[in-house]
């Protein structure tokens, strides 16, 4: 029997978990862009949120390895006992933090343990403090899994870091978790030890609230940096701690799909039943491929490393000479977030007035032909982002083009 619905109820309804997301603004810029160059402009896309060099020889040789061994089938519901002892090894080796098998979970990309976790721990309306400029997907990933994520601004001022003052009143009854990110997409500002004590303060006195920390970018940083996570600093917060990483960024592996993470034990088993119902476990190869990574060589990094800094410093120096913008120097990622209230009120040569950091990239993108990421897609305005994970000469041609562009608006 057919049922008695009318022809407004057959339509497409999403679910309210996802009334609060819209499509990424990067990708409708990237989308954009593609659109033009189809069209024949030469668009110089400066967008990129992945390194520009390959997945290291060894690595690959790993998986092909694998899959000759016939490692093609399910795995541990959670990740390999192998890629679990080699994230027990990076930890210990790297961060001098000891976490065991049973503390530690792989996903397919830090972006599924994310969504584990608060897809695991958040009720509808449980509060999440995100310092802005923020990586997009974090707040998304919150807003699906029913939680609040509770923005705050941190302005280039303040390095783009949360102070001890502002989580101290952003905190609520309702907080489950501070999610901070360090080096950050999309700022590029890193948290010292001497930035994290005071927050770590703070958290001492507010037992109810769990710190994530986003360590994606940890092998990207510059100047002698010394990147730190914090259970390294307050061992005493591991038991309400959840330590994010992966091999994306630091191995150049973003299509592998691997992510893990630390974190104590029942919230690590809770996670497994979400990833259970969600794929199952991560790719047998590419975990196979990621013990590689984290087991093998790791002298390239440095050589890569050198190679972004000396793109930061250009893209930097190159932005900061350009009248009404300022670009603070990054500790690390592959990012500059310039800001660009210098730009706010003028005129461009068509007789449009820029009012936001969107017309300013609307109209570095029409006119230069070069596609940057408002501030705004990051939560923080007026800024925008420029990924030089390029190539130098696209870097190069890039800038003469943003600064015509910008010299040409009265
Ligand atoms: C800050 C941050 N965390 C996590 C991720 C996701 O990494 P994965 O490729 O492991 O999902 C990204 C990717 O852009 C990122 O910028």
């Amino acid at each position: 029997m057919a049922s008695n619905i009318s022809a407004a109820d057959a339509i497409f309804r999403p679910a309210s978990r996802i009334a609060s997301v819209g499509v990424s603004k990067i990708l409708a810029i990237g989308a954009r862009a593609s659109a033009m160059k189809k069209e024949g402009h030469p668009v110089i896309v400066l967008g990129a949120g992945e390194p520009d060099f390959d997945t290291p020889d060894h690595i690959k040789a790993a998986a092909k390895e694998a899959i000759d061994r016939g490692d093609t089938k399910y795995t541990a519901l959670d990740g390999t006992p192998e890629l679990k002892q080699a994230v027990k090894g990076k930890f210990a080796r790297e961060n001098g933090i000891d976490y065991a098998l049973d503390e530690i979970t792989i996903a397919t990309g830090a972006k599924q343990i994310l969504f584990n976790a608060f897809m695991a721990t958040l009720d509808q309306g449980d509060e999440v403090i995100i310092p802005t400029p923020y990586w997009t997907s974090h707040s998304d990933i919150v807003e699906i899994c029913g939680g609040v994520s509770k923005l705050i601004p941190c302005s280039a001022d303040a390095g783009f870091r949360l102070t001890a003052a502002q989580l101290e009143t952003a905190i609520t009854p309702k907080t489950r978790w501070v999610l901070l990110n360090s080096p950050s997409n999309p700022s590029g500002a890193a948290y010292s030890r001497d930035d994290y004590l005071p927050l770590i303060e703070v958290l001492e006195r507010h037992p109810h609230v769990w710190l994530m920390v986003d360590d994606m970018y940890e092998h990207i940083v510059y100047d002698d940096f010394a990147f730190v996570t914090p259970v390294a600093i307050a061992p005493h917060l591991k038991d309400r701690t959840l330590t994010v990483n992966g091999v994306s960024k630091a191995y150049a592996m973003t299509g592998w799909r691997i992510g893990y993470a630390g974190g104590p034990k029942e919230l690590i088993k809770a996670m497994a039943v979400i990833q259970s119902q969600a794929t199952s476990c991560p790719s047998s190869v590419s975990q196979a491929a990621s013990v590689a990574a984290l087991n093998g060589p790791q002298d390239f990094l440095k050589e890569r490393q050198q190679s972004f800094k000396e793109r930061r410093d250009f893209v930097v120096e190159a932005l900061n000479s350009i009248p009404g913008i300022e670009c603070r120097t990054p500790e690390g990622a592959f990012y500059t977030f310039a800001g660009c209230a210098g730009m706010l009120g003028k005129t461009t040569p068509a007789g449009r007035r820029i009012e936001t950091d969107v017309d300013f990239t609307d109209y570095l993108l029409e006119t230069a032909h070069v596609a940057v990421v408002p501030g705004s897609a990051f939560g923080l305005s007026p800024y925008f982002r420029i990924s030089y994970a390029t190539s130098k000469q696209d870097l190069a041609e890039a800038m003469e083009r943003i600064k015509k562009a910008c010299s040409q608006l009265s």
